[in-house]
């Protein structure tokens, strides 16, 4: 992550607005989420719980399964924007969690329709304060946790 690491008014930035969206994670994450499912509704399928499939985005982001998710998205958010000034201490953990997502079916293309999400969301709460500069501290900070999860995806599946 070292190439993309983010300047001091950057992380300052990313604290900073970061402070108006934790507070309220359960409801910034489902506006990401809808929007993510406004903008590729073929990701629908991929969450199924108990091999149960959501016959509606709205179903989904009713359930409490996929409510933890969300809360498991914004927790992983928060990690990244608490440790700014060292992010390669989560770059295993991010590369786990890649592995696991492309056990479960995501292709890494979808994680640029995340980012799209995340950045629509952060403008959706923050407003006018989410001017260039923080929507680009924000995509920097974004593209470093992708770099390190998409090396989940460099790894072929075992058996192969
Ligand atoms: C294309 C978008 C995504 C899809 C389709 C997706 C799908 C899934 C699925 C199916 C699971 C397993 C079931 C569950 O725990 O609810 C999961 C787990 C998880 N996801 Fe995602 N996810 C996406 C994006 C993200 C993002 C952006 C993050 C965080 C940056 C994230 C963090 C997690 C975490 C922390 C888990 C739990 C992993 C564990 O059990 O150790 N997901 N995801």
């Amino acid at each position: 992550m070292e190439s993309g690491a983010l300047s001091r008014a950057q992380q300052a930035l990313v604290r900073e607005s970061w402070q108006r969206v934790r507070g309220d994670p359960v409801q910034h994450g489902t506006v990401l989420f809808r929007r993510l499912f406004d903008l590729d509704p073929d990701l629908l399928p991929l969450f199924q719980y108990n091999c149960k499939q959501f016959a509606s985005p709205q179903e989904c982001l009713s359930a409490p399964e996929f409510l933890d998710h969300i809360r498991k998205v914004m927790l992983v958010i928060d990690a990244a924007v608490n440790q700014l000034e060292n992010l390669p201490c989560l770059e295993e953990y991010l590369y786990n969690l890649g592995k696991k997502h492309q056990a479960v079916g995501v292709k890494v293309e979808s994680f640029s329709t995340v980012g799209e999400s995340l950045l629509y969301m952060l403008e959706n709460c923050l407003g006018t304060a989410f001017c260039p500069d923080v929507r680009e501290a924000w995509t920097k900070l974004y593209d470093a946790v992708v770099k390190a999860m998409r090396h989940g995806w460099d790894t072929l599946p075992e058996g192969d």
